[in-house]
């Protein structure tokens, strides 16, 4: 059973956006996932639809579907949408990664991409994941098809190209494990403080956060702060784009397992609603029952919110405690 208040109207109520990534099949198929999804989020991002390789399965064809129907439920129920994402290594059609196009040739496909699913989606998408994961680890740029045949500046061609097709949606930069201070964070905070400087319509940084409980499970509290701090003081905003928290390796009872993953939760919660900065906490899916972790990582386990008979879990119940203010604790520092 569920009880009020819901997140979406605690999180309303304190200006934040709660979000989740939405899978096309179990929401057209699933009636539990469609009412949880409207009732507890004020904000979706489609998990799939909306990447190269399923928007275009051919140079001259868009395949708009499904992104469409994902649009249209966002504007049913009153959702903001982020859409994801405009330019990745990953989810690829072949056509593009096997072409051999030449540098010309990439930067009028890019452009064109751009141009079609920003412009189509003008006034409907409210945030872009313009560019994700074009940073390694150590810093340096991936090795992707756009990066080999354009060159660095397809990043900031991106962003300019989003722009220009929706002057009003905000343009993100999206990663993982860049939370923290580390090297990856650290050339992603230059990264986008030169596109700031040049006059790159830039307007945030995306933490994905596929965390884990447990030690080094993330980059920790303090380190996010100073983080959030500086690309803050660049005028950016910081979203959680893509969270949950893996349970998997621990060996202890699922029921403390299940705290540990709340306490995070609530925790990160706090964190978010404590930086003027932070203005969205999306998490990638809600319910156990469609998670991507087990794909990923090869095991069974239960990073979300809900569990897999839309029951909510303790994490949830972390949420709702601390969008409701429930603790005052910060961890600025
Ligand atoms: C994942 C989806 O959840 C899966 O369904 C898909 O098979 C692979 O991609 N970082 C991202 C997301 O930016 O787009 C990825 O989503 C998860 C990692």
């Amino acid at each position: 059973m569920h009880e009020e208040p819901t997140l979406r109207a605690l999180a309303d109520r304190r200006g934040i956006g709660i979000g989740a990534a939405v899978a096309y099949g179990p929401l057209v198929g699933e009636p539990e996932y469609a009412r949880t999804l409207a009732r507890e989020f004020n904000m979706l991002t489609p998990e799939n639809v909306m990447k190269m390789g399923p928007l275009r399965p051919a140079r001259d064809r868009f395949d708009f579907d499904q992104a469409d129907a994902l649009v249209r439920f966002a504007q049913e129920h009153g959702m903001r949408v982020r859409g994801h994402t405009l330019v990745w290594h990953n989810q690829q059609p072949a056509w593009l990664t096997q072409g051999n196009f030449s540098r010309d040739e990439m930067l009028a496909i890019l452009k064109e991409h751009i141009q079609t699913v920003v412009g189509r989606y003008r006034g409907q998408v409210y945030a872009w994941d313009v560019v994700n994961e074009a940073v390694n680890d150590d810093g340096t740029l991936r090795d992707t098809v756009w990066l080999r045949t354009i060159g660095p500046e397809y990043i900031e061609l991106a962003f300019r190209w989003a722009h220009e097709a929706d002057p009003a949606a905000l343009l993100f930069y999206n990663d993982y494990n860049n939370e923290g201070m580390g090297a990856k964070a650290n050339a992603i905070y230059r990264l986008v403080r030169d596109l700031k400087a040049k006059g790159v319509p830039i307007h945030g940084v995306g933490w994905q956060m596929h965390i884990r409980i447990g030690p080094g499970g993330y980059a920790g509290l303090e380190a996010m702060a100073q983080n959030l701090e500086r690309l803050a003081a660049l005028g950016l905003q910081v979203q959680i784009t893509e969270l949950d928290v893996q349970v998997q390796k621990s060996q202890a009872p699922m029921a403390e397992r299940l705290e540990q993953q709340a306490t995070l939760y609530g925790d990160l919660m706090r964190f978010c609603l404590a930086h003027q900065a932070c203005t969205a906490f999306v998490l990638w899916g809600f319910t156990d029952k469609h998670t991507w972790i087990p794909g990923f990582t090869k095991h069974e386990d239960w990073p979300l919110i809900f569990d897999r008979e839309y029951r909510p879990k303790p994490a949830y119940y972390a949420l709702r405690e601390a969008l409701a203010g429930g603790h005052t604790t910060t961890h600025r520092r």
